[in-house]
């Protein structure tokens, strides 16, 4: 890593990848590495538990909306990732209100902040859900945007104020755009960890619709590298994309999932479809590998390890799935009807 990388914040890393890359930051050697974090549903300082006792290792709770403690934070800071975030998409669909205040005003506040305190590098956590839906080809980084649901329209938000304070202050900010993220410590609320909880409890998967919407699929370690390799060589005011290349139908990622648990396919459970629902993400990446970065895990590995992981680590999800877990999945599941597979497949 970076001589001039001495002490890193990263914002939400007590969340699934900024929680990753913590770890990945620190396992580099850089020397500094502070976690701000509000602490939300999705972030579990149970995510850093064996980097707390590391020398270079701080955390502070806080919200990313608060510039008094942002400012605080980010003095003596060389560079800021910013991973906090409200995630998502669903709960986006029951209300946006936190997702337009920390997406949107905090990713401002925390810009301002690094203007006053000169900052040097700024990474923007952004995602491939701001082109919206990409039914045939791949989305380059000079695409438009047009995100569809609450959650992408304020992550797009974000990124207008990024581009915003680069051209008018000269923060020295870039913006990172990865595809759908999978490995430990990702919340179960996702398609991924969902699946795998589930199952491992022998509860029905619910798949939305048809099951035949395509997602890139990223390991979250390659996810960090690319963040990394934008950290060090992104130029300012400029996006990359952060894909695994490693398209998927959910319906056949779910399939995988209960074969490598022994489970049979019949769990799963076609339910009516999210309002609104992007059929396919796909990125071009040659904007980052020309700056030599390349995934490095392919999917079934790094599938087969997490899954792993979810059966090794109940001790970890079992605590997530709590009465607040429950009173979410009855709002999101509860009125849901079940309906027809289809019978194409
Ligand atoms: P996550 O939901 O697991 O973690 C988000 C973290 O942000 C949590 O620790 C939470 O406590 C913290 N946070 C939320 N609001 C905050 C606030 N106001 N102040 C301070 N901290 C706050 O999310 P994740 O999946 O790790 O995603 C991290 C980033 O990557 C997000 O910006 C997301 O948009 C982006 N992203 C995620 C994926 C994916 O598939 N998970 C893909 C592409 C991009
Ligand atoms: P998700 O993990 O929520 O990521 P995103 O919507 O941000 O891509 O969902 C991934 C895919 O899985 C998406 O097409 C929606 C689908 N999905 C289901 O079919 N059932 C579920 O219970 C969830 C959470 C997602």
């Amino acid at each position: 890593m970076r001589q001039d990388l001495r002490h890193v914040l990263v914002t939400g890393g007590a969340g699934f990848i900024g929680s990753n890359f913590v770890r990945y930051l620190l396992e580099r050697g850089v020397p500094r590495v502070t976690v701000y974090d509000k602490l939300t549903y999705a972030g579990n300082r149970a995510n850093l538990a064996d980097i707390e006792d590391h020398p270079g290792f701080r955390f502070i709770h806080a919200d990313i909306c608060d510039r008094a403690d942002v400012a605080t934070a980010m003095r003596g800071c060389d560079a800021v990732v910013n991973f906090a975030a409200e995630t998502h998409v669903d709960r986006s669909l029951l209300d946006a209100d936190d997702f337009l205040r920390t997406n949107v005003v905090g990713t401002h506040v925390l810009l301002e902040a690094a203007r006053e305190h000169g900052v040097r590098h700024f990474v923007h956590v952004s995602t491939d859900e701001v082109y919206g839906d990409v039914p045939v080809g791949e989305s380059r980084e000079e695409d438009p945007l047009r995100p569809r649901s609450p959650y992408s329209a304020s992550k797009a938000g974000g990124e207008m104020m990024v581009l915003a304070a680069v051209a008018t202050h000269g923060v020295p900010a870039t913006i990172t755009r990865g595809s759908n993220t999978y490995g430990p410590y990702q919340y179960p609320e996702k398609f991924i960890p969902l699946m795998i909880t589930n199952a491992l409890e022998g509860r029905p998967l619910p798949i939305y619709g048809d099951g035949l919407q395509v997602r890139d699929w990223i390991h979250v370690l390659d996810h960090c590298s690319g963040i990394e390799t934008v950290l060090l060589k992104g130029k300012p005011g400029e996006a990359y994309n952060i894909g695994g290349g490693n398209p998927r139908q959910n319906l056949d990622v779910a399939r995988e999932i209960l074969d490598l648990l022994g489970q049979p396919h019949d769990l799963i459970q076609h339910v009516e479809d999210r309002l609104g629902h992007d059929r396919r993400y796909a990125l071009a990446t040659g904007k980052l590998r020309a700056l030599g970065w390349r995934p490095q895990v392919p999917f079934e590995q790094g599938l087969r390890d997490t899954v792993e992981w979810y059966r090794e680590r109940r001790d970890w999800w079992e605590p997530l799935r709590d009465a607040a877990f429950a009173e979410y999945y009855g709002r999101n599941y509860g009125s849901r009807a079940v309906i027809k597979a289809p019978d194409n497949r």
